[in-house]
């Protein structure tokens, strides 16, 4: 059978940004950005997106489109003789299911707003609310339905499921941002949020620079979507006249700015209606933006038409994530294993029904995987990627890179390849490092 191509450009490139921007930009972002002090986090982060986060998509794209494989089934076949590398392929394979076990239990509780926001019924008591749904079988019962609106997308295929899927969800998002934001950045009190998102103030890294480090790049990995092998995957549906220099800039610009937006969003709200940072939101749990947006609805006007459009909004990102973390095992059955699309998605899906259940039902393994374990294999996979771009690939990976690049693009090239052999890697596994030993040391 012929292997499946995106129908356009624009389309793969937003399907990539749609797996981009997702519950990294909208829930975990705030969430880090006020747990590491705020603007000083977003500066150290937007460094680390720009001089790690681009240039490993890079590499990834260069794997996919040079093989036009699924992770494993590409690193096994441009590297001939050995099988040890598509064992790291594998690996990545396996961390997209781990992913998605966890990343569809917050799904659910997005389903779940959603759902109830028509109503605003969660308005009155914020955390009570998010601790009753969070965990346990109700929360199984809605991750289903997010499993589902997933598996739904991805058996359609590239184009008729993907591509379709990302060119309408993509553009909504970005206009419920933009008028929420443009809402929220004009309510009286609204300042204070911004001034904490947005003045610079050092001070924070300084008090914990490793941690701050450490949770910066984990969460410029996961918002890109790297370490997995999606962008390879998404990528090896790619033909040879995309430049991919200029597309993955244009990918980590956008995901960056939607995340921007998601901030003007979350900090006025909080600090307008809230007054600010509650211990609640605080405290750093994976539930804090939840109760704190929550909160802030109760107190506005039309609460519950804002917390609909925020939920939509939220949703769509969620979704066109979720369908990319699944669409790496698929395509693993599909390349490899001669399984159809069908057969695979439907069996994937009952699998992460069962891995997924687990994290819904037990709190510990849920916050155990979203947070220390996702940064390890993160990291991890994207050095194996690293490593095999710049010492397996080499000359190849460089021809690769110019291939349907610009004249300014193709001089980056030599630049990228000296990076991604010498010192990204080098940067991912002392991050590695840094993560193992808080771990161990807990
Ligand atoms: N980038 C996605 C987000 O921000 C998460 C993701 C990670 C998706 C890895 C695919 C692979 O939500």
């Amino acid at each position: 059978m012929v292997r499946e191509s995106w129908a356009s450009r624009v389309g793969f490139i937003l399907a990539a940004v749609g797996s981009a921007v997702g519950l990294g930009n909208v829930w975990r972002f705030p969430w880090m950005t006020a747990e590491y002090g705020g603007s000083a986090f977003l500066v150290v982060y937007l460094c680390i997106v720009l001089l790690v986060g681009v240039p490993g998509l890079l590499a990834e794209f260069v794997i996919g489109r040079r093989s036009n494989r699924n992770p494993a089934g590409a690193l096994a076949r441009l590297a001939p003789g050995t099988k040890s590398w598509g064992y790291v392929g594998l690996f990545g394979v396996v961390t997209a299911l781990i992913l998605l076990s966890f990343y569809s239990v917050v799904g659910g509780w997005i389903v779940r707003y959603f759902l109830a926001s028509f109503s605003g019924s969660y308005f009155a008591d914020p955390s009570g609310y998010f601790g009753t749904i969070s965990f346990g079988w109700e929360a199984v019962a809605f991750q289903v339905a997010f499993l589902a609106l997933t598996a739904l997308v991805v058996l359609g295929g590239v184009r008729r499921g993907i591509e379709a899927a990302t060119k309408v969800m993509m553009p909504l998002i970005v206009v419920l941002l933009a008028v929420l934001a443009g809402w929220a950045v004009t309510r009286p009190g609204a300042g204070a949020g911004l001034s904490f998102y947005l003045h610079f103030d050092p001070a924070p890294i300084k008090n914990d620079p490793i941690g701050m480090l450490r949770a910066a790049a984990g969460q410029a990995l996961f918002t890109l979507s790297l370490g997995v092998g999606t962008m390879i995957t998404y990528a090896s549906y790619l033909g040879e006249d995309n430049s991919l220099p200029f597309d993955g800039s244009v990918i980590a610009v956008l995901n960056t700015a939607v995340g921007v937006l998601a901030g003007l969003v979350v900090f006025p709200l909080l600090f307008a209606f809230q007054g600010g940072l509650t211990e609640v939101t605080r405290g750093g749990e994976s539930g804090a933006i939840f109760m704190g947006v929550a909160g802030a609805f109760r107190e506005m006007p039309y609460g519950e038409v804002v917390a609909v459009g925020f939920f939509a909004a939220i949703l769509f990102a969620a979704l066109s994530s979720s369908i990319s973390m699944l669409e790496i095992p698929v395509a693993y059955l599909v390349d490899e294993q001669d399984v159809s699309r069908r057969n695979a998605t439907l069996g994937l899906t009952a699998l992460v029904l069962v891995t997924g259940a687990v994290c819904a039902l037990t709190p510990s393994v849920f916050t155990f995987v979203a947070g220390t374990l996702v940064d390890l294999m993160l990291t991890a996979g994207l050095a194996g990627f690293l490593v095999f771009t710049g010492w397996i690939l080499g000359k190849n990976a460089l021809a690769e890179f110019d291939s349907g690049a610009g004249g300014i693009a193709r001089s980056l090239g030599t630049p990228w390849l000296w990076g991604v052999r010498t010192i990204l890697p080098l940067f991912l596994l002392v991050t590695l490092a840094l993560n193992l030993y808080s771990l161990l040391s807990g």
